[in-house]
């Protein structure tokens, strides 16, 4: 699913790229992917999903 329309970015691919990075920062998972916020309307719910992920994955990994 898109999940930033202004970078055309999927939500997987953002999830993907902050485990790459180790964040849990949207801007930076962007700019993983060679992008940057425009709008900046997707942060909120990007912050949302990459929290959850990284929570998931520190649970799975107990
Ligand atoms: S929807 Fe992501 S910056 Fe606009």
């Amino acid at each position: 699913m898109i999940l930033c329309v202004c970078n055309g970015l999927k939500d997987r691919d953002v999830l993907a790229a902050a485990r790459d990075a180790r964040t849990l920062c949207p801007t930076r998972a962007y700019a993983e992917l060679g992008a940057r916020p425009q709008c900046g309307q997707c942060l909120d719910h990007a912050a949302m999903l990459i929290e959850a992920d990284a929570t998931e994955l520190a649970i799975a990994a107990e």
